[in-house]
């Protein structure tokens, strides 16, 4: 297959405008961005214009674009899945932002298609990609802090002043539960495996607005000790946090979901003999993600594993609404 990917973005969204498609033009060696797409033809005409790229009035005109490989879909979390799907029929492999889907059910279909026609099916979470991550699992993996014993991880922030915003509509698939708390449960896995299943929820669903705004956790792996405290709200004192707990030490940092570019995360290992600060690089985690959907999109080599991790990060959200209810 050629190298470069001709990419294109569906719906001019915030996280687009000032993430997603900067990183997509730096890195002109493999990706090629056709153009960006709305509902709205002048935000269309902006967008296309800031980025110079082409503008197109509607999101199928984007799917039509011929020679089209992949487009990335940044709309609210209810509309991932319609997206998806109509990307699917015109063999087109997607990055889409979190949360996936709003249930198991869409997303076991949609992974089925994407194995059917052997297309990228990638969730964005572009903290798996930081150095930060990286350099967490290294110190984990040569005991540092000996054996783990647990991982406690908070994700929320204060209100958000536009009471439009997407995360306060319930058709729109808002709510903390998808937006912040997607990204504990995330990392849950990275250091515990797919195993691990829900205990105990706690959900706080606005009456008028009826979105969850603020949550938590309590998961434990199935065939293992191990257990996963996680906490989540968008009316919240902000907090970013990750904590592994082992039976020699601890490690802890902040800003390990969103670490601005420029951003020198800084890492702290206590142990009997005393606190280490390790401060790293700064890293491009957004790149980073991006050159993983461009590489399997040329090898193919990682498909399934996406899938997996796809389904298994939507089984447990869907725990969490479920146990949350009582049930
Ligand atoms: N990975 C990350 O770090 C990260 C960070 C923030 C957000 N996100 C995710 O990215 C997605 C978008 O979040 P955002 O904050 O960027 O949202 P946003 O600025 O509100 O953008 C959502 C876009 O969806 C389109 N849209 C289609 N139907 C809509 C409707 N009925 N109401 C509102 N917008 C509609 C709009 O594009 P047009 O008007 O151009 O059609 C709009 O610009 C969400 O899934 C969110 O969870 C990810």
């Amino acid at each position: 297959m050629k190298k470069i990917i001709n990419i294109g973005v569906i719906g001019c969204a915030n996280i687009a405008d000032r993430y997603i498609i900067p990183s997509i033009l730096e890195l002109k060696e493999l990706f090629n961005l056709v153009g960006v797409a709305s509902r709205n033809t002048d935000k269309a005409k902006y967008f296309a214009e800031k980025f110079d790229v082409l503008p197109y009035t509607g999101y199928e005109a984007l799917l039509e674009e011929k020679d089209l490989d992949a487009v990335y879909i940044p709309l609210p979390n209810s509309l991932h899945a319609e997206w998806i799907e109509k990307a699917f029929n015109e063999n087109l492999h997607v990055l889409v932002e979190k949360s996936l889907a709003c249930n198991l059910q869409d997303v076991e279909r949609l992974n089925q298609i994407a194995l059917d026609k052997d297309l990228a099916l990638v969730e964005n979470f572009q903290f798996r990609f930081h150095n930060q991550l990286a350099f967490i699992q290294q110190l984990v993996a040569k005991g540092k802090i000996g054996k783990l014993r647990c991982l406690r991880s908070s994700f929320g922030f204060p209100p958000f002043p536009d009471k439009e915003n997407i995360r306060y509509k319930k058709d729109l698939g808002g709510g903390a539960l998808l937006d912040a708390g997607a990204y504990p449960v995330k990392i849950s896995q990275i250091f515990m495996g797919y195993d691990l299943t829900v205990a105990a929820s706690s959900l706080y669903i606005d009456k008028k607005l009826d979105v969850d705004i603020f949550g938590g956790g309590y998961l434990k792996q199935q065939s293992g000790d191990l257990f996963a405290e996680i906490a989540f709200g968008f009316d919240n004192f902000y907090q970013c946090n990750l904590e592994l707990w082992g039976s020699k030490g601890k490690i802890s940092t902040k800003r390990i979901f969103t670490a601005p570019l420029g951003y020198k995360p800084e890492v702290v290992i206590d142990t009997e003999s005393g606190r280490k600060t390790i401060s790293l690089e700064a890293d491009n985690h957004f790149q980073n993600m991006l050159k993983h959907f461009h590489s399997l999109i040329i090898t193919k080599s990682w498909l399934e594993e996406e899938c997996m991790q796809n389904m298994h990060q939507a089984r447990l959200l869907k725990e969490l609404k479920e146990k949350a209810n009582g049930k």
